[in-house]
């Protein structure tokens, strides 16, 4: 099943996207590859890459410090931080524990939520919103990635499709700026070898043999069974989502889907029956930032002001595991 009924809002949303653009011609200079490739096959044109000076954990705080602002809240107010992230600073401590200082926030817990890939996000709003539910309190939820540092450069087949970047919401029990009505999550962890990264982790931890044979930072993925099960699991999450909350498509002003490319956005949209405009799209300008995609588009969307007062949006997620994540959110 699967399933919870959180009732928590968003108080506040936040982004940040790392300055240094990569264009496909910039990544034709690089591997084999050309820009009508990448077009043709996700729809990417660009992405962003952390500066040197950057990592995880700025890039959280960073998005996580817009989304105070947005809430007219300070570092005080938070009560709980959850990062959702396959890129973490480093293997251990998490990084939230190292957001949490960098914010100057009170000694208040913290944890990551790693691995579940793109679906990673909505996953957390999901955890946040349960634990709302059972005590109020205010959660800051984040989801980074800083994939250009993690995974092969000179893998054409995966490299070109990834960019680095954080989004953030505040979460908590009192009337905001929208509510969370619903999420449904789920998970099939037989796919778990479809995409995989396992570098670092005990099957395949870093030493000299893996730096030799290049495992330090293989990303391995069947793109087509993740493009199948991607189409399905998030038109099908959404679609579970409304039935949850007792809305209809025809309700909806914005569906958000993780951004991994436009041709599994496409897909989604004609499999549900939607307009163009219904859907959100900045893979285009972003790439696939991993589980930073919803927030950071929620993000966006909220501030260019194509979600307002009143809509109907539904989050949907999908990421390695394989796991998925759909939310509804009335704002
Ligand atoms: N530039 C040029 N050629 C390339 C590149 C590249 N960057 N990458 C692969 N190729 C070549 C391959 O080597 C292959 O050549 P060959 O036929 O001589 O062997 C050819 O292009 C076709 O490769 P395919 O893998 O069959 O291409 P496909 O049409 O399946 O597209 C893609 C690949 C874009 C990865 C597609 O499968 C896809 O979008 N899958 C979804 C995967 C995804 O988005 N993953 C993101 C992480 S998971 C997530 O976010 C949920």
């Amino acid at each position: 099943m699967g399933t919870v009924r959180p009732v928590a809002y968003l108080l506040g949303f936040g982004g940040y996207a790392p300055e240094r653009v990569i264009t496909n011609d910039d990544w034709a200079e690089w591997v084999d590859t050309s820009d009508e490739w990448i077009t043709q096959r996700t729809g990417i044109k660009q992405r962003r890459f952390a500066a040197d000076d950057e990592s995880t954990m700025t890039l959280a705080a960073d998005a996580a410090a817009v989304a105070l602002k947005d809430a007219d809240l300070t570092p005080d107010d938070i009560d709980e931080i959850v990062v959702a992230t396959d890129t973490p600073e480093m293997m251990t401590p998490d990084t939230a524990a190292l957001v949490q200082d960098r914010l100057g926030c009170r000694h208040v817990p913290t944890y990551d939520l790693g691995g579940s890939g793109c679906a990673g996000f909505v996953q957390a709003i999901d955890v946040a919103g349960s634990r709302i539910a059972v005590e109020p309190k205010r959660i800051l939820v984040v989801g980074v990635e800083l994939i250009s540092r993690m995974i092969s450069m000179k893998d054409r087949a995966t490299a070109v499709l990834f960019g680095d970047g954080a989004g953030a919401v505040v979460m908590g029990p009192d009337e905001g700026r929208a509510e969370v009505l619903g999420v449904v999550s789920g998970t099939d962890g037989s796919a778990a070898e479809i995409l995989t990264l396992a570098a670092g982790g005990t099957r395949n931890p870093f030493n000299e043999k893996s730096l030799l044979s290049g495992d330090y930072n293989r990303l391995v993925m069947d793109g087509r069974k993740v493009f199948t099960e991607a189409v399905r699991r998030m038109s099908e999450a959404a679609g579970d989502v409304l039935s949850k909350v007792g809305r209809s498509l025809n309700d909806v002003k914005l569906v958000i889907p993780h951004q991994a490319n436009k041709r599994i956005i496409e897909a989604v949209r004609k499999k549900m029956g939607l307009s163009e405009e219904a859907v959100y799209v900045n893979v285009d300008r972003f790439g696939n930032t991993g589980s930073a995609t919803v927030p950071y588009a929620m993000f966006e969307a909220v501030r260019d002001e194509r979600i307002n007062e009143g809509d109907l949006v539904v989050l949907t997620a999908f990421g390695a595991g394989f796991h998925w994540s759909a939310a509804a959110v009335q704002f």
